[in-house]
């Protein structure tokens, strides 16, 4: 009987030391999970905000990451790591990510933090252009 309960232990033991190494920092898109400052934010201005988004985009982020947003800009061809494509980055992305990413910039890349540069109209609008880009 004694066997059977600690071999009972060691199972349940093994299984919660699985889980705790499944539901690690990574989660199911391979994208860096949302900070709690920024988790959940949805955009204030909707979808009609794309079209000054696109001006935006345009003016600010193109010359990297290219006018469709495929990461093909010109002055990204020679970045490490190069800008992504931001229409794969959308369809695993939601837009608190993408919000997120604009404002905070990324470490160790050439994206920039855009807060105080752009207004967060101004980032909102980029976020609703992202989402149109196919
Ligand atoms: C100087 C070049 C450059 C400019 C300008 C630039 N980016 Fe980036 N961007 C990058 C690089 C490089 C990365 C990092 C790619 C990676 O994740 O490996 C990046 C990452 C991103 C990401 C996150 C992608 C991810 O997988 O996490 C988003 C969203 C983004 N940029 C949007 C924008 C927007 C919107 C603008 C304009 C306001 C902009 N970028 C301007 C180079 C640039």
């Amino acid at each position: 009987m004694k066997k059977i309960v600690i071999g009972l232990l060691v199972l349940s033991l093994g299984a919660m030391a699985l889980a705790a190494c499944g539901g690690g920092a990574s989660n199911s898109t391979g994208l860096d999970p949302v900070p709690a400052e920024y988790a959940g934010v949805t955009n204030p201005l909707g979808p009609d905000a794309a079209s000054a988004g696109a001006e935006v985009f345009a003016a600010n982020c193109a010359s990297c990451h290219g006018e469709k947003g495929y990461g093909d800009g010109p002055a990204g061809a020679a970045l490490d790591p190069a800008p992504k494509n931001l229409v794969e980055v959308a369809a695993q992305a939601g837009d608190d990510y993408l919000y997120w990413r604009i404002n905070t910039g990324k470490e160790g890349t050439a994206m920039v933090a855009w807060k105080g540069i752009l207004t967060e109209d101004q980032i909102w609008q980029a976020v609703a252009f992202i989402r149109t880009l196919k």
